[in-house]
């Protein structure tokens, strides 16, 4: 029996994990369980899943789970230290990062210390610390596996291979429901046009990310980090069937693909499961059913943010900090539909340019560079406002 604490538990992956331990009720168990503001959907979680531990973001949320808690005899508690007390709970083998943001970073390296397996859905925390997460997992011996589909697929495909067999990785993205708009029509995408995915159900800052190719420079930073390749080893392609999750080259020429279909309980199930297998949870493949594969270059002109995100990768430091940081600014402000689709680059781009870059050795560095940032975006993000 494997212990799972999830963090993130009311959203999309989150929910995908709980029905992958449905699946598998005699390997998994769920002993925390961690969620931002809805109450209400953690109390039906408790009830079911009878977690030790749950936490809220707020104190005020708290009371909603009372009832649910003392039927459970669950612990119930909030704020950054709730979220670090369920990551790190004495009875959890693995956690799932699967909150959105970043506010899991500190709890993600609380259970580093502590000794879990971390199962790694969140892409902000290794984008804004990846150096401080993967040399705490080294030190600590602690395995990170990614539940990011295309870096699972990438840690299907490498299989322990030597990194000197590796010459490429190769990151497959939809391509955005934008992927055949032109220039000047996205100028006048809404939150609706871009939340309407061609092939994930996802949560909602993903989703805009996705439509921005942003989601996909994360991508590439995350897989930087996870698999300790450089930007320019590292490749996107636009596949919009998403039925090839990711590729690996290797140096004789043979190029390595996972393949499955469009559901992140498959990914979730690997990385609780690794190194078994276990019975899918999920429909398999039908190959003869699916439409002809097809696979092209990104455009960078049309979707600047995958080129922000190499040069930030480029940049090194800090400017990590910064691009995701106005990047979580830019895309809240697009949600709310007070910025225009492309002017989430624009805050990005003038973020960065006005970013003063530092090496991120603490996690005090790297929250004061997030800080600087978010206030930056937030003042761009108005500017931008009233000239559109
Ligand atoms: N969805 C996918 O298919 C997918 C695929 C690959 C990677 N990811 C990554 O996985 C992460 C989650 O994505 P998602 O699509 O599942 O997002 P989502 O549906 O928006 O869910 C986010 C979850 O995080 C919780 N949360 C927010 N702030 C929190 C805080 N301060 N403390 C604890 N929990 C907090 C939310 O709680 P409440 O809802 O209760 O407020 C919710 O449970 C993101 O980093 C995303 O990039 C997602």
């Amino acid at each position: 029996m494997k212990r799972l604490a999830i963090l993130g538990s009311t959203g999309s992956i989150g929910r995908s994990a709980l029905a992958v331990v449905d699946a598998h009720p005699t390997r998994l168990s769920v002993v925390g369980l961690a969620a931002g503001r809805r109450a209400e959907d953690l109390a039906a979680q408790i009830v079911r899943y009878r977690p030790s531990i749950a936490a809220l973001t707020s104190d005020d949320d708290l009371p909603a789970l009372r009832e649910a808690a003392s039927k459970a005899a669950t612990i119930t508690t909030s704020g950054p230290d709730g979220l670090i007390a369920v990551a790190t709970h004495p009875d959890v083998d693995i956690v799932l990062c699967a909150s959105s943001g970043t506010a899991a970073l500190e709890a993600v390296l609380a259970a580093i210390a502590a000794g879990k397996r971390i199962a790694l859905a969140n892409k902000e925390v290794l984008v804004m610390a990846g150096a401080l997460v993967t040399k705490a997992a080294r030190a600590r011996g602690v395995p990170l596996l990614p539940v990011d589909s295309e870096h699972n697929a990438i840690h299907q495909c490498l299989h322990g291979r030597p990194p000197d067999q590796v010459t490429r990785l190769i990151l497959t993205a939809s391509g955005s429901p934008f992927r055949t708009w032109p220039a000047a029509k996205l100028e006048h995408a809404t939150p609706e046009d871009a939340l309407r995915h061609p092939t994930w159900q996802m949560g909602r800052k993903i989703t805009i990310d996705s439509a921005t190719l942003m989601n996909k420079g994360l991508e590439v930073i995350e897989a930087h980090w996870l698999f300790d390749v450089p930007a320019d080893r590292i490749e996107v392609l636009i596949h919009p069937q998403s039925i090839v999750h990711s590729m690996v080259e290797l140096k004789d020429g043979s190029t390595i693909a996972q393949l499955g279909v469009t559901d992140m309980r498959l990914p979730i199930q690997y990385a609780f499961s690794y190194p078994d297998r276990w019975d899918a949870a999920t429909p398999t493949l039908d190959l003869t059913r699916s439409a002809a594969l097809e696979f092209a270059s990104p455009d960078l002109d049309r979707f600047p943010c995958l080129r922000l995100a190499y040069q930030a990768l480029n940049v090194g430091g800090t400017m990590m900090v910064a691009l995701n940081a106005a990047n979580e600014v830019a895309v809240d402000a697009f949600l709310a539909g007070r910025l225009p689709f492309p002017a989430i680059s624009r805050v990005i781009d003038g973020t960065m340019a006005a970013h003063d870059v530092q090496d991120p050795a603490t996690v005090e560095i790297v929250r004061a560079a997030d800080q600087w940032a978010r206030e930056h975006a937030r003042t761009l993000a108005g500017e931008l406002e009233l000239k559109v």
